[in-house]
């Protein structure tokens, strides 16, 4: 199955001269969907995470089918003021200003074997900034995939664990 073409690819969003590759109408196709999750399945298991963590939000979608496949538990990454009880923060620099990422305290343990899930790489900062989070908590990231990949933006060089998507776009 050609997953790209389940791709619907907005001009202009969200802002002129940008073209959004659109993840909606890859979900509201069951079998491909299905064929992702299950292509994301081989690729991630090959990292032998013990646990996985999704990146907020369209990182969640992917996080989610995936840990019930592998019968793992999955963690959320989430932007700052999201999630109860006592958290994590690491912060990154934007092009202009920064972001701060959270997670939940005690969610990873330290030396787990982490496996981050996201629907797109675009510059890498998001998963790069991600990476170090868990990091921070005493995780070992063995590897990160996401859906789509922006090649022309050369995310990858950002990062410094093993990487894999299942589209590229060059
Ligand atoms: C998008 C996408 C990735 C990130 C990639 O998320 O879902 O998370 O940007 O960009 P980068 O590689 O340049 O960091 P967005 O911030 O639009 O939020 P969303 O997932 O909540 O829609
Ligand atoms: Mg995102």
């Amino acid at each position: 199955m050609d997953l790209k073409q389940h791709i619907r690819e907005v001009p202009d969003f969200p802002k002129p001269g940008i073209l959004f590759y659109d993840v909606s109408t890859l979900l509201a196709h069951p079998q491909a969907w299905k064929a992702t999750v299950e292509r994301l399945k081989d690729l991630v298991s090959a990292y032998k995470p013990d646990v996985l963590a999704g990146i907020e939000s369209r990182g969640f979608l992917v996080a989610a089918p995936l840990a019930l496949e592998l019968g793992l538990g999955f963690h959320m990454v989430r932007k700052k003021g999201k999630l109860p009880g006592k958290t994590i923060p690491y912060t990154y620099d934007l092009e202009y200003g920064t972001d701060t990422i959270e997670v939940q305290d005690g969610a990873i343990e330290p030396g787990q074997r982490v496996v981050i899930l996201d629907d797109l790489l675009a510059t890498g900062g998001t998963l790069a900034a991600a990476v170090e989070l868990v990091r921070k908590v005493g995780g070992e990231v063995t590897g990160a995939a996401s859906i789509m990949e922006l090649t022309f933006l050369k995310g990858r060089e950002r990062l410094d664990i093993p990487f894999s998507s299942l589209i590229a776009y060059d």
